[in-house]
């Protein structure tokens, strides 16, 4: 199994590589890649751990030997924002570092899998999308936009509130990655909330990462949680493909034309990517509500993706 981190000498890209350096599958090759010329060294720093990952770095302008071979590649390179900015600000500079790197994708490993994590994912998986549809190798079942932090801070957060251990919690986030794009799926959790509880705790879900900004005042988004939210993304997609039963997350994918064209789902994961797109499952009113009423943001964040791509 090869993995490769694109954007790897970055605040996430480094956190990310430290998490799969430790837990990759032995004999896994691990190949960071980002412009920065530090990268080389991030691999060596993580080279001296003592697993049986073989980890390789590569800096410059082309991330081709990173990308040989590569059964995932996990893509967190671009801008992040700061205090004031939506995730959408980003689009400009990030839309191109993502359409050049599916290019290369494309070409070196077009069976891949593919995980972003660069903002806006609203928007970047479907620019992901049409390149690869450009260079006739799209397969909906390899790409996706990683949205695992929404459900992590959905367990933290809930966890917090009911005083119950959050990592036996098992929370579905549906929608996108931005605002109130997010949709926790509370109503379905074992547990008693009021109504004040479930506005609350979605609207905190929804502007967690504008926490993380605005507490680091001008010094990016949220890397640590981030990188490990990423991790654990990458080792269930590693799982699914080396055959191992029942492992399911929930991720941003195609959706074949049921919602916005792009949705976060609850997917199984087999062989080659997703095996199974999973039901959403009953929603109560407000949230019945909440995704009726994302769904015009979305499909305005995928326009935007096909216009930058004409
Ligand atoms: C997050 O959710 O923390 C990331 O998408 C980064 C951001 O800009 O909020």
């Amino acid at each position: 199994m090869k993995v490769a981190v694109i954007g790897a000498a970055g605040g996430i890209g480094q956190a990310l590589s430290l998490m799969l350096k430790n837990r990759l599958p032995g004999h896994s090759q691990l190949s960071l890649y980002d412009i920065a010329p530090m990268t080389p060294g991030v691999a060596v720093d993580l080279s001296h751990i003592p697993t049986y990952v073989d980890i390789k770095g590569f800096a410059g302008d082309d991330p081709t030997p990173a990308l040989v071979d590569a059964d995932v590649v996990m893509i967190s390179a671009g801008v992040a924002r700061k205090p004031g900015m939506d995730r959408a600000d980003l689009f400009n500079i990030n839309a191109n570092i993502i359409r050049g790197i599916t290019e290369k994708i494309a070409r070196i490993c077009p069976d891949a899998c593919i995980g972003i994590i660069t903002n806006p994912v609203n928007s970047m998986v479907p620019i992901a999308k049409a390149v690869l549809e450009a260079n006739g190798v799209y397969q909906p079942s390899k790409l996706f936009g990683v949205t695992t932090l929404d459900v992590t801070r959905a367990k933290t957060f809930v966890g917090q509130l009911k005083l119950i251990d959050p990592t036996a919690l098992r929370i579905k986030v549906i929608g996108g990655h931005s605002g109130v794009t997010i949709l926790p799926v509370l109503s379905q959790l074992d547990l008693d909330f009021t109504q004040e509880e479930i506005e609350q705790l979605t609207d905190r879900i929804r502007h967690a990462g504008t926490e993380v900004v605005e507490a680091k005042a001008g010094g990016g988004s949220a890397t640590l949680s981030m990188g490990q939210a990423a991790g654990a993304f990458c080792l269930k997609l590693v799982d699914g493909l080396l055959g191992k039963p029942d492992v399911q997350l929930c991720a941003y994918v195609d959706d074949g034309g049921q919602y916005a064209g792009f949705f976060a789902l609850p997917v199984e994961l087999g062989r080659s990517g997703i095996s199974k797109i999973l039901p959403v499952g009953e929603l109560s009113e407000y949230e019945q509500q909440q995704k009726d009423n994302m769904l015009e943001i979305l499909k305005k964040d995928i326009a935007h993706a096909r216009e930058f791509m004409k």
